[in-house]
């Protein structure tokens, strides 16, 4: 099946990606997708990909639970300032990068994405970026959840801006209605379609009790209960997640320990119940049940909850995590390859 990574970009691709690099400097979006390509590192680095995978191999062996947290991370990798690999940027003289940003943000796989790039720097010194590390090790945490194996585009540069304010003002909040996720989405390229395709990263993984206390206990100010939510999964939610004791650090989102799985009974394998999940509860967030008050998407989780073969899902998938993958990307001369994805060059 990863054959298929080896594969030569077609030469009309080559020569069009020679060409935008010559043209660009400030058509950075357009020139960005005409530089992105399967198989980047064919040439400077044919194993980087096969490395990328046998280590996550290994990191998942070790720790099942990385697999969303690295599928995570590159989302929030591109939309917090495209993918560039920034998230992973420590802070240092007192400026706060994005990756400390705000703790509550529940981030986790900064030391597997170190461990696979500190191999590629044995082999390939200098060579592949942590853009693109984390780019494939998503795919790669995809495929190893029995979910669908497919090409990555890579040839992404490292950034080194890093404004920690970026974080809030890029990701959609987990209480958004359909409107603020369109919005927030748009702002990337990415229609209604996308939205509905990409939500099903929700099917593997767990959430911490804070992002869903609102709608469990207090959600117009009343205490009160989200409607979209089906009562018996409300319940449930509630046996694990208690009300939040003020001043016991649980109530803030991501202090408290307890993990609730996103798509319940199938939180290890990346497959469509995550759809049918949403149908039948409303899902665990308010943004995941949002799909359901939008023509589009909503037509979208019915067609996908009801699907007797996963392929059609798949390749949307497939189609829709590339797209996402070229978000505000630097390519060519821009940005840089650090040794380690953690540290400042200078
Ligand atoms: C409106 C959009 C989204 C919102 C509001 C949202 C929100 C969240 C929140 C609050 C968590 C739980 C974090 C925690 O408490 O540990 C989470 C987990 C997760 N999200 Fe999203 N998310 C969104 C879109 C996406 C997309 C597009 C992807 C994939 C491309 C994604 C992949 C994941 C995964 C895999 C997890 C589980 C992480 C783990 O188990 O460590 N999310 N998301
Ligand atoms: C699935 O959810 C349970 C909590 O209900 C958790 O213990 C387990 O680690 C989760 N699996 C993954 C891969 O996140
Ligand atoms: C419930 O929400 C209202 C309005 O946001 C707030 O004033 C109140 O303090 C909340 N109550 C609890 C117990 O969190
Ligand atoms: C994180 O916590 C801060 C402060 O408690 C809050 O203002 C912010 O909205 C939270 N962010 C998310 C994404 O929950
Ligand atoms: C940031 O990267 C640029 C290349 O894009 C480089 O010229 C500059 O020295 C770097 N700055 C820091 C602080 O690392």
């Amino acid at each position: 099946m990863w054959r298929e990574r080896r594969r030569q970009p077609p030469p009309q691709l080559r020569l069009l990606v020679a060409a935008a690099m010559v043209v660009v400097v400030g058509a950075l979006a357009s020139a960005a997708e005409a530089a992105l390509q399967v198989g980047f590192y064919q040439d400077k680095c044919p194993i980087a990909e096969d490395v990328v995978l046998e280590e996550m191999r290994l990191i998942l062996m070790e720790d099942a639970t990385l697999a969303p947290s690295l599928l995570r991370m590159h989302y929030h990798d591109c939309f917090v300032q495209g993918c560039d690999g920034s998230i992973m940027l420590r802070s240092r003289k007192g400026k706060t990068t994005e990756r400390d940003a705000l703790p509550n943000r529940s981030i986790r796989g900064f030391d597997a994405i170190e461990r696979i790039k500190a191999r590629l720097e044995t082999v390939c010194p200098l060579i592949v970026s942590c853009a693109d590390i984390i780019a494939v090790a998503a795919r790669d945490a995809v495929y190893l959840s029995h979910g669908p194996w497919y090409d990555v585009e890579t040839g992404r540069r490292d950034g080194n801006v890093t404004v920690a304010e970026y974080v809030e003002n890029d990701l959609p909040p987990p209480d958004s209605n359909i409107v603020d996720v369109k919005t927030f989405f748009s702002v990337k390229s990415l229609n209604s379609k996308d939205i509905a395709v990409l939500f099903g990263c929700h099917s593997i993984g767990t959430s911490h009790c804070g992002p869903i206390q609102k709608r469990l206990y207090n959600f117009t100010g009343n205490m009160d209960q989200d409607p979209s939510l089906s009562p018996a999964y409300a319940a449930e939610l509630k046996k694990l997640c208690p009300p939040p004791r003020p001043g016991a650090g649980d109530e803030g989102g991501g202090e408290g320990k307890t993990k609730v799985p996103m798509d319940p009974g199938s939180n290890y394998t990346f497959d469509l119940s995550y759809y049918r999940h949403v149908l039948a509860t409303g899902g665990l967030f308010q943004s995941d049940a949002s799909l359901l008050d939008d023509p589009v998407t909503r037509d979208y989780v019915e067609k996908v909850a009801k699907a007797l073969s996963p392929d059609e899902y798949y390749a949307d998938f497939a189609v829709a995590m590339v797209k996402m993958g070229r978000t505000d990307v630097l390519v060519g001369d821009l940005g840089e390859i650090r040794p380690t994805c953690g540290i400042f060059v200078d």
